[in-house]
């Protein structure tokens, strides 16, 4: 059956927006808690919860790491760059597995998938200390047999394929079924190679059916659509409680 990982980045992006400067300890309230948004996806079914801490913290940040991995009662999956700082904490903390991505201070979100084959030794000196700890190691990579192949060559026992062109291939159908197809291809790929195959980036309530139609994956790892949902069907209820809150104490 395919997990689903999901991926609370974008609660801390909200809460920085708001809170950046708050020193730690401080009594006021700041919200939203990646914590407690991590306990609700468990409650709803999520299989695994997925936090990058990135190079410049923007969004989460070491103490929710920590945080996560002491309250959470599925599995943690930390996305990280191949960073010595980062690694030192991933080794520190150690989450049930690592995802290595590419990381890029001017990008908005993860762009591309890790160059496997042109950062091979360093890219191996990550996942064999990672391994030797006991943490399962996955790169996120694009959707290419040469990429899986050097992954699998370095010890990597799981790959995630970027399906953020599939994605943004959504209205085009001869660029969408191109990606699909080239989805269908490195997942049988990987798999022919024992390798455990995931998927992520860019999928959302739409384009998930598709996807599911043309491979099978271990684990689907998905954050943006599932925090904009969660808006959507959220905000009729919490105005309402806030509005009789206001009615109840009024003078
Ligand atoms: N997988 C990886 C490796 C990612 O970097 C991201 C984005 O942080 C995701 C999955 C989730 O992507 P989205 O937020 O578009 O669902």
């Amino acid at each position: 059956m395919t997990k689903l990982g999901v991926n609370i980045d974008h609660s801390a992006t909200l809460r920085q927006a708001r809170y950046r400067d708050v020193a730690a300890g401080s009594p006021i309230i700041v919200e939203p808690d990646p914590v407690e948004i991590a306990l609700l996806a468990e409650k709803g079914g999520a299989d695994s919860i997925t936090a990058h801490l990135r190079e410049d913290r923007r969004h989460m940040l070491d103490a929710d790491i920590r945080a996560l991995r002491g309250k959470i009662s599925t599995k943690l999956n930390l996305e990280m760059a191949c960073s010595p700082e980062i690694l030192e904490i991933a080794l520190e903390v150690a989450p049930d597995y690592v995802c290595l991505v590419p990381e890029n201070r001017m990008e908005v979100t993860t762009e591309g998938g890790l160059d496997v084959i042109g950062g091979r030794e360093k890219i191996a000196g990550f996942v064999e200390k990672l391994s030797a700890k006991g943490i399962a190691v996955s790169i996120f990579i694009d959707p290419e047999p040469s990429q899986i192949q050097t992954a699998k060559e370095i010890g990597a026992p799981m790959v995630e394929l970027h399906t953020g062109a599939y994605a943004n291939a959504w209205g085009d159908e001869s660029a969408k079924s191109r990606e699909l197809h080239r989805i269908a291809n490195a997942a049988g790929y990987a798999r022919d190679h024992g390798l455990t195959v995931n998927a992520g980036h860019g999928i959302n309530y739409l384009n998930v059916c598709e996807l599911m139609a043309v491979a099978s994956f271990n684990e689907l790892n998905i954050g943006h659509t599932i925090i904009s949902r969660a808006l959507a069907v959220g905000v009729e209820k919490a105005t309402a409680e806030l509005k009789k809150l206001i009615r109840a104490n009024e003078r």
